[in-house]
């Protein structure tokens, strides 16, 4: 198994002329775009339509009336939208579709469309993505660090490498040794997610439950993969 990873946007803007055909994709956008996916799954959410842009939401809001729009810009609500991007708001979701566009993480989910598989991946089910890789066993992996605006995010960084730790025997790429080298310098996630700029930020805010919540270290054993445009719930035995 190749492992390599996209650390930063710049990457991420080249993928789509990137052949990623024998590829899996794994995407994490830590705070907090993929933990709100996975956690929207985890409590119920039938699918997840990630989009890049406010006007593809909207024209997919037309084709899909009773879905819910989520997703935020500068990390508030978008005005008009039923949901932010707060894991807690996907909790409340059960049975319903919500199509999302955030700044990063819906981004790089759709620039990772062309590869052979795309999971969703969160410190929140780490373990999940870690047992699917194994047993999946694909030719070359690429975890993508979806970043924020156009820099590196350190708790995207921080999944990556500290998953990697599960795959020692594979052949790593110079990005995922860093990667690695990185999430040994926090080997608690609460630690390194209250150290980067984005937890800082939260913290400031006072969405410390949040910070806490997308922090929490393997707790749900399901990822997202997204096929046809649509992420949708895989639940391990
Ligand atoms: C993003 O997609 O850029 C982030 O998830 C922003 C946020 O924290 O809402």
């Amino acid at each position: 198994m190749n492992i390599d990873v996209a650390l930063e946007p710049s990457e991420i803007s080249q993928l789509a002329i990137r052949d990623l055909s024998r590829t899996t994709c794994v995407v994490f956008d830590v705070l907090r775009a993929t933990s709100s996916m996975v956690t929207g799954l985890v409590f119920g959410a039938e699918g997840i339509v990630p989009v890049s842009t406010i006007e593809e939401a909207l024209e997919q809001k037309r084709l899909q009336p009773q879905a819910l729009l989520g997703g935020e810009r500068y990390g508030e609500r978008i005005e008009g939208f039923d949901l932010g991007n707060s894991p807690f708001e996907y909790r409340q979701c059960q049975g319903r579709r919500i199509i999302t566009t955030t700044t990063n993480g819906t981004v790089a989910l759709r620039a990772c469309a062309g590869a052979e598989r795309v999971l969703v991946g969160a410190v929140l089910n780490l373990g999940a993505i870690s047992r699917v890789l194994r047993k999946m066993a694909p030719e070359n992996v690429l975890l993508v660090c979806a970043g924020t605006f156009e820099t590196l995010a350190l708790e995207d960084v921080w999944a990556a490498g500290r998953l990697l730790s599960d795959f020692e025997g594979a052949d790593w790429s110079d990005s995922a040794r860093v990667a690695h080298a990185t999430s040994r310098l926090w080997p608690e996630p609460l630690a390194a997610l209250a150290a980067a700029r984005n937890g800082r930020a939260l913290l400031a805010k006072g969405r410390q439950a949040e910070v806490e919540w997308c922090a929490q270290l393997s707790v749900y054993e399901v990822f997202g993969e997204m096929s046809q445009g649509v992420v949708r719930p895989v639940f391990l035995a």
